[in-house]
């Protein structure tokens, strides 16, 4: 559920009309929602209740530092993979203690950095990375807790892009070869081994991929145990879909249940979760404006000041993600659209064969589009990257100015 919704035909975010952000604010312009992000978090740490648990939101989804300190001040904890996402939690008053650090390419000044900070773990992807990062923490003489991210070989069934758990995937330590990487590490002087990770892909929307990647943990678990190796926390990583178009992904406290069900009998571990988009992605969109409206021979299109840059997941993924007017207007006869950008690119659209009822000037919003917007978004085709706004109430406040021209060449140089 979220708080975006129409009232007397206008659509407001919580309760400010989306027009009043574009007259104030331009567009195109991602908006956020407080209400909803603070209503996601708190189903993920709320339904772990009665056991140890931390939710480590996944900084990529949005890593804007006024949502971090949102999430922060909640007592979140924080999934990054790398220097930047770390330095992003630091400045919005996050708890480093509370932060795991995944990633298949951890540099030397990262793990270092994150030695020095004090993170919770590094979620270890692979031999040479533990072997890396054992030869740092001994050369700054500190002890590096570790997790090895485990790939359980499961089929996540969602798009290849974002499956992660599957063997032929870049991702974590074949499940196979855990056991023997866990002695090791266990035997080096300057790692702790603390817990073990995995995550299997995301926008998955069934429960089971995830308790069958689960069994696998447990059963790694109890073998490690039996050897004298104790962990004391289980990351079962982020991965829980949202609804873009229907899809009816199990509810955060549905999901965290059965995860929690089947964990009855290991009390001495912490749980810890890492979502990203089933905290965010619902809770923005991307309000955009009809420059022009093209009629074609076989299709219609509908041309908006947002591109493929300030939202890529459309022309990647084929990610489907509605699209609304901001003002409804019934008296006006509705079209199919492709709502297209203005990008030099066919892979340039928002979405395709959409009914709109719309006129030049009106303003759209794509919605779902919190998680992996504008994170992703780029300066292609030297567009400015767009503004974000956070709304509380009745309030709005600008939490990331539009970019301006001398953004756009910011560090580059003429030669002699
Ligand atoms: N933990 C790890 C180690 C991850 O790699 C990811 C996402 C997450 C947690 C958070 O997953 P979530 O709960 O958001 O599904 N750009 C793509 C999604 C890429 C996800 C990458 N990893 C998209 O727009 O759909």
């Amino acid at each position: 559920m979220d708080f975006f919704n129409y009232q007397q035909n206008q659509l407001f975010a919580e309760q400010v009309p989306l027009t009043a952000i574009a007259e104030q604010f331009g567009s195109p312009t991602y908006v956020y929602s407080r209400a909803t992000i603070e209503r996601h978090y708190k189903a993920f740490a709320e339904a772990a209740q009665g056991r140890e648990s931390l939710v480590c939101y996944a900084v990529k989804a949005n890593s804007n530092i006024a949502l971090l300190n949102l999430l922060a001040r909640l007592g979140s904890g924080f999934d990054i993979v790398s220097e930047g996402e770390l330095r992003r939690v630091l400045q919005a008053g996050g708890n480093p203690a509370k932060v795991v650090f995944s990633g298949v390419g951890k540099t030397v000044t990262e793990i270092e950095f994150a030695l020095n900070t004090g993170i919770k773990c590094f979620n270890v992807e692979s031999i040479p990375e533990l072997d890396r990062i054992q030869q740092v923490a001994e050369r700054l003489n500190k002890v590096a807790p570790v997790s090895l991210r485990v790939n359980p070989d499961i089929d996540a069934k969602t798009h290849p892009y974002i499956s992660t758990g599957l063997k032929a995937n870049k991702f974590g330590i074949d499940i196979n070869d855990a056991f023997s990487i866990y002695q090791r590490a266990a035997s080096y002087s300057h790692l702790k081994v603390c817990g073990v990770d995995c995550h299997i892909g995301s926008q998955l929307t069934e429960t089971q991929p995830f308790l069958d990647a689960l069994d696998k943990l447990l059963a790694l678990i109890d073998k490690l145990a039996a050897a004298g190796i104790q962990l004391s926390h289980i990351d079962i990583g982020g991965g829980l879909g949202v609804p873009y178009n229907g899809e009816t992904p199990p509810h955060p406290s549905e999901y965290a249940a059965e995860v929690v069900k089947r964990l009855a009998n290991y009390p001495h571990l912490t749980l810890v979760f890492e979502p990203g988009r089933a905290i965010m992605a619902n809770a923005g969109v991307l309000l955009t404006k009809v420059e022009y409206l093209k009629p074609g021979q076989e299709k219609h299109f509908a041309i908006v000041d947002a591109a493929m840059n300030d939202l890529i997941r459309p022309a990647l993924y084929s990610a489907w993600q509605a699209i609304i007017p901001v003002e409804q207007k019934p008296q006006l006869a509705s079209q199919l659209y492709d709502v297209v950008g203005p990008v030099c690119e066919t892979g340039d659209f928002l979405g395709k064969d959409r009914e709109l009822a719309v006129e030049p000037g009106d303003l759209l919003v794509v919605r779902s589009a919190g998680a992996y917007g504008f994170t992703m978004s780029s300066n292609y085709n030297s567009r400015p990257r767009a503004a974000e706004v956070l709304v509380d109430g009745d309030q709005v406040h600008l939490i990331r100015a539009r970019e301006q021209w001398a953004d756009l060449w910011h560090g580059e140089q003429l030669v002699p």
